[in-house]
């Protein structure tokens, strides 16, 4: 089979790598992959959100099976652009795909579902919303409502960051159309879990829970970043929160989905807060996560390929997704200043035998020599029996690969030990 994953980054890695234990692969390309995945795919120079010539690069090269892996393609219809030239996909469609694409969406279909969340309002123009903000409770929490590459959402522990968030979404478009609405929400508290799920619409199969680290610095403090490290299971999420979610959230939210005639086939993410009165729905993502699959996908038993081929065919429920119990810890290298300006070009030096623990994020190749070339280059993952073993191993490894400015927290998986 050939298979085709589309995305570029340390997520994609660990897709790939673990699409190519199954033995029916015959090949696999990444569009656009990355310099560290060129080890394992065939890296094609186009873009992820460039959907005419990923649906011809399909078409000329035979394509068996599609992965669509961020939030951009699907967001714009990718699936259902394949799906019109007869190439199955793993992922949800562009109407399944709003639930992350529209965080207003996914507001208004909790609220008619009774799906738990916070409490929150919408609003379309800055000065009906800077008006609200006068009274608000503070602290509050600031969203753009389309994608803004994670960066969308202010924490707002004060009235004026509030409103400067309101500002720069809606007055100065930071980030676009993305914020021609934008939803003020209610602040929660309470450890964060990172669920993904398996789902054809009818058939939910949640994965092994996650704790993303999305702080820049050690204690979680500094600027928010795409994630800096992930450990998996996330001791907050005991066996009865598990059965809550199932029953208050992960069914409800499929049969929303369905009911809206938007049935969601692929990865559905759950971000969810375990706050006093019960797990809530922070946001949903429509894809896997990242660093989250990095820490997941090692502990799943199954063949991935065919449990995500069930999926794409609507019979999840006849199909075994088994994971292997035991831990796992991603620790990001990134670059130092990230997320902010940082340099790159610098040469990444990788032990032969740390090699199957690192999915390379922001590399390329020049000469046969990797080099970084973004803000969070590459994971390195253990896993082990417990997860004291897996952080103490992921750190050891971690510390053999090196490159000039290489930054990570030291603290991945702390809290999570801690209780
Ligand atoms: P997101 O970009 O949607 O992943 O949100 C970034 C982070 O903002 C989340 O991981 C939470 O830590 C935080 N956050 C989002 N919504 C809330 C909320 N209602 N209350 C408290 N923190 C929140
Ligand atoms: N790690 C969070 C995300 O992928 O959105």
């Amino acid at each position: 089979m050939k298979i085709m994953v589309i995305g570029g980054g340390g997520r994609e890695h660990a897709i790939i790598r673990k699409i190519r234990e199954n033995p029916s692969v015959s090949e696999i390309y990444a569009l656009p992959g990355n310099g560290g995945i060129a080890g394992d795919a065939k890296c094609v120079d186009i873009g992820a959100k460039d959907i005419p010539a990923i649906v011809r690069f399909a078409r000329e090269n035979g394509i068996d099976y599609a992965v669509v892996a961020p939030d951009d393609p699907l967001v714009l219809g990718c699936v259902d652009a394949l799906e019109e030239i007869g190439v199955p996909c793993f992922g949800p469609n562009r109407k399944a795909a709003i639930i992350e694409g529209s965080k207003v969406f996914s507001k208004n279909l909790m609220k008619k579902y009774g799906i738990p969340t916070a409490r929150y309002e919408v609003f379309e123009e800055p000065a009906a919303a800077l008006d609200y903000l006068k009274t608000a409770p503070i602290p509050t929490v600031v969203k753009a409502d389309g994608l803004a590459l994670g960066k969308g959402v202010t924490v707002a522990m004060t009235r004026e960051a509030a409103m400067d968030a309101v500002r720069e979404i809606m007055e100065e478009r930071k980030f676009g159309d993305s914020g021609s609405r934008i939803v003020i929400e209610e602040y929660l508290e309470g450890p964060e879990v990172s669920v993904l799920s398996f789902t054809d619409g009818e058939t939910i199969v949640p994965m092994v829970s996650s704790m993303d680290h999305k702080r820049a610095l050690d204690g979680d403090r500094g600027p928010n970043t795409g994630g800096m490290g992930t450990i998996a299971p996330n001791p907050f999420y005991t066996e009865e929160v598990a059965r809550t979610c199932m029953d208050r959230i992960f069914l409800p939210t499929i049969r929303a989905m369905k009911a809206e005639g938007r049935t969601f086939r692929g990865c559905l993410y759950f971000g969810l807060m375990i706050t006093r009165d019960g797990p809530k729905v922070i946001e949903y993502n429509c894809r896997f996560g990242d660093p989250e699959t990095q820490v997941v996908l090692p502990l799943l038993e199954s063949d991935l390929l065919t449990v995500m081929q069930a999926v794409t065919a609507g019979k999840l429920g006849e199909c075994p997704v088994r994971f292997r119990n035991g831990a796992a810890c991603c620790v990001i290298l990134a670059s130092e200043g990230y997320p902010g300006a940082y340099g790159k070009g610098y040469e990444i030096t990788i032990p032969e035998k740390v090699r199957g623990h690192v999915d390379i994020a922001g590399a390329v190749l020049r000469d046969g020599r990797l080099l970084t070339s973004g803000g969070r280059v590459l994971g390195v993952t253990a896993t082990a029996d417990t997860l004291e073993e897996a952080v103490r191993e992921a750190y050891s490894m971690a510390e053999t690969v090196t490159f000039e400015n290489r930054y990570m927290r030291h603290d991945i998986g702390r809290r999570a030990l801690n209780g």
